[in-house]
């Protein structure tokens, strides 16, 4: 590509801010015009597209699904670790586990829980570990582990499950030496999520504002953390308002640390930062 087509003029650069917005509701900033461009350049060259703005107007005019999916997946911020934000791992063992287990002994239904953003799937796994570990006491208890995320690379980072050790280090030692493989020769550095975890865990693509989730079993606990702070206030109220559709009454919506629901008619009652309960 030659000086001009590596640039993005500054028509390409609010159609494509544009697109984003519209299918994923990510707001991008008036100064990221660079790191667009950045993002972009490989996959424009792998498209054999003579230039960024050429690029643009692909994609304004086909509105092509398989390549927006693309452009949103290259220009999310995927940033997640183990034990993130560990006060909600607390809260679920020390709050809602002990209040949700009575009744689903009684029923025999499983323990359902929604990773909402789960980016690569450190959120998920932590979920799991967490859960086996509890669950531990609770012979007969089923779980399951939705993880869903708008980003197919992510998902597909997610199921195979393979991590740095560097990665898993907030991990407890016991829990790590139960529940991971760690790597040997070649592998030596990486461990990868043990069978036991893996297959409670399921990764599906979904777009919080995709009219319709394709989940059909009400959810006991959805984790939707860090994700709406790339939403504006009209678009954080729609996907509560979809994802709270799928709690069981008494479930819980977890949002980020730095997140909040202010401004939004949700009907939950706020339990403590970052936790609602649907009455
Ligand atoms: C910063 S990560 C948060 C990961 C994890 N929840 C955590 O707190 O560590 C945000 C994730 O949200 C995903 N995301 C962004 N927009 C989305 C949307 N409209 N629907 C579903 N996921 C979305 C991104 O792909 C990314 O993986």
């Amino acid at each position: 590509m030659s000086a001009h087509a590596n640039s993005l003029s500054d028509h390409a650069y609010r159609q494509l801010v544009h697109l984003v917005y519209k299918h994923s509701r990510i707001r991008i900033g008036q100064d990221k015009q660079l790191m667009l461009a950045n993002r972009l350049r490989r996959r424009v060259q792998l498209l054999g597209m003579d230039s960024l703005d050429d690029y643009a107007s692909f994609l304004t005019t086909s509105r092509d699904e398989n390549e927006l999916e693309e452009l949103v997946d290259m220009l999310s911020t995927n940033h997640t670790h183990f034990y993130r934000e560990g006060d909600h791992f607390a809260f679920l063992t020390q709050t809602a586990l002990p209040e949700l287990l009575p009744g689903l002994k009684l029923t025999g239904a499983p323990l359902r829980i929604w990773s909402a953003a789960s980016s690569s799937g450190e959120e998920p796994y932590t979920l799991a570990v967490v859960l086996a570990d509890y669950l531990l006491a609770h012979v007969g208890v089923d779980w399951k582990i939705l993880a869903s995320d708008v980003s197919n690379r992510m998902l597909e980072r997610g199921r195979q499950a393979v991590y740095r050790m560097e990665s898993v280090a907030p991990v407890p030692t016991e829990l790590l030496q139960r529940y991971f493989l760690r790597g040997v020769d070649a592998w030596e550095g990486i461990c990868r999520v043990g069978p036991e975890l893996r297959r409670r865990v399921q990764f599906d693509r979904i777009n919080l504002f995709q009219p319709v989730y394709p989940i059909s079993a009400p959810q006991h606990v959805i984790f939707c953390r860090n994700v709406m702070i790339y939403f504006d206030l009209e678009s954080r109220a729609l996907a509560v308002e979809r994802m709270v559709r799928h709690l069981v009454p008494g479930g819980y919506l977890i949002i980020g640390y730095s997140e909040s629901l202010m401004g939004i008619d949700h009907g939950l009652q706020q339990v403590q930062q970052g936790v609602f309960r649907l009455p």
